[in-house]
């Protein structure tokens, strides 16, 4: 058996990380043993050697995990010379490894040069849409140079992150779709069970209740959902998730919004919870709101899985996920009115939001387990 160790840069609950960790853990159960070196500390690395995996961590130089998308040539040179400890480290670690995997864009400049000192076959996971212009046009150079000249392969999490791949100079013939897989066997909560518990908690009453999950940053657009619930006087929100140091601007922004708009009864924040599934359990929809083109969506196929309505913005890899009408509801990104309009139609319609949300259930159960991700992941590694 090949023996495969991946490389990713945070160690926090992030979608791509969550990605990753579930698919470690998921092979190891099937008999395979993938090995992950974080470049920071974090809370990922005790939660795999909890599993039963092996992670550690790696330090990488602050300058290259300080590198964003939209990081200026300067930045990124600074970063590279910044990083040879690191290579060295990663040179050594990827002794007697047969393949090299990257999880993040971070891991892919610094396991690529290092996979390639210690010359060893290289495949980058790529959550992104290159496209997106919070890339910089240098990032978006890099990070094609690297996919072409460094790789045996990449992976992309939806079509639409491979073609934007392409769209953007990369070999198409290199590129791979895995989806993000989810464990359905575990036990999932019933959606009535919790809704008292979880309402009482967030100090809501028993009411119309729709739920918003992610990251809080600007892009993830939860403003929109807070400007609809202002658009609907019997409706509630909970908005789940925390910032990044660099978006908590943003996140004081969305608390001004409530305050202003006197809603502070109706929406409730309550940060980043580790019982999702129990939040969206309780909830009558989830609603998914970015207004840039979303690479997969990790927080919508969760919805459906729990059978939620869920209504999503159009655009990226959403379009995989949900067919408008049948497993679910899409608008155009940032448009808070077509977002109200679905909204209304599914709490006015009880029939429309059962159906939708047993039909999306369905679908996302036969399309994105985690044992058809692992097994895709497991092809990959076998054909290089
Ligand atoms: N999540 C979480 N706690 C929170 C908010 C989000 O565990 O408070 C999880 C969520 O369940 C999902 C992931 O974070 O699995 C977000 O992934 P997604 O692909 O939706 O978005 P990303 O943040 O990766 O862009
Ligand atoms: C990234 C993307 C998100 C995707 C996740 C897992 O964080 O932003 O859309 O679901 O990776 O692939």
């Amino acid at each position: 058996m090949k023996k495969i160790l991946f490389v990713t840069h945070a160690a926090h609950y992030g979608g791509a990380e969550l990605f990753l960790r579930d698919m470690v853990i998921h092979a190891r159960q099937g008999g395979h043993h993938w090995p992950v070196i974080f470049l920071d500390d974090g809370p990922l690395v005790q939660d795999l050697i909890a599993a039963g995996s092996e992670a550690r961590t790696v330090k990488a130089g602050a300058q290259i995990l300080k590198l964003k998308r939209g990081s200026s040539l300067r930045d990124v040179v600074s970063a590279l010379m910044g990083i040879f400890a690191a290579v060295g480290a990663l040179v050594r670690a990827f002794r007697g490894v047969d393949i090299i995997c990257a999880n993040s864009q971070k891991s892919l400049f610094l396991a690529g040069l290092a996979a390639r000192l210690a010359r060893k076959p290289f495949v980058w996971i790529l959550h992104d849409l290159v496209t997106d212009s919070s890339f910089s046009p240098t990032m978006r150079r890099a990070l094609v140079f690297f996919a072409n000249h460094m790789t045996v392969r990449v992976v992309a999490n939806s079509r639409a992150a491979k073609d934007a791949l392409i769209e953007c100079g990369g070999r198409g013939d290199k590129i791979s779709v895995v989806y993000n897989g989810f464990d359905f066997t575990a036990d999932l909560p019933d959606s009535g069970a919790e809704r008292d518990a979880v309402l009482r908690e967030a100090g809501l009453p028993d009411r119309p209740t729709v739920g918003v999950f992610g990251r809080i940053a600007e892009w993830k657009g939860q403003h929109v959902l807070i400007e609809a619930i202002d658009r609907i006087p019997g409706l509630q929100a909970l908005i789940v998730g925390d910032a990044t140091y660099q978006d908590s601007a943003y996140f004081d922004r969305l608390r001004a919004m409530v305050d202003e708009k006197h809603l502070s009864d109706r929406v409730k924040f309550l940060g980043f919870r580790k019982d999702v599934p129990r939040l969206m359990a309780a909830v009558d929809i989830v609603a998914h709101t970015s207004i840039d083109p979303e690479p997969f969506g990790r927080v919508i196929v969760e919805g459906l899985a729990l059978g939620r309505p869920v209504v999503a913005t159009r655009g990226g890899g959403v379009g995989e996920i949900i067919d408008h009408g049948t497993t679910g509801l899409l608008y155009p990104p940032g448009d808070s009115a077509a977002l109200a309009e679905a909204l209304r139609s599914l709490i006015t319609e009880p029939a429309l939001a059962a159906r939708l949300g047993a039909d999306g259930r369905r679908a996302v159960m036969a399309r994105f387990s985690i044992e058809r991700s692992v097994q895709d992941l497991e092809g990959v590694f076998a054909g290089l």
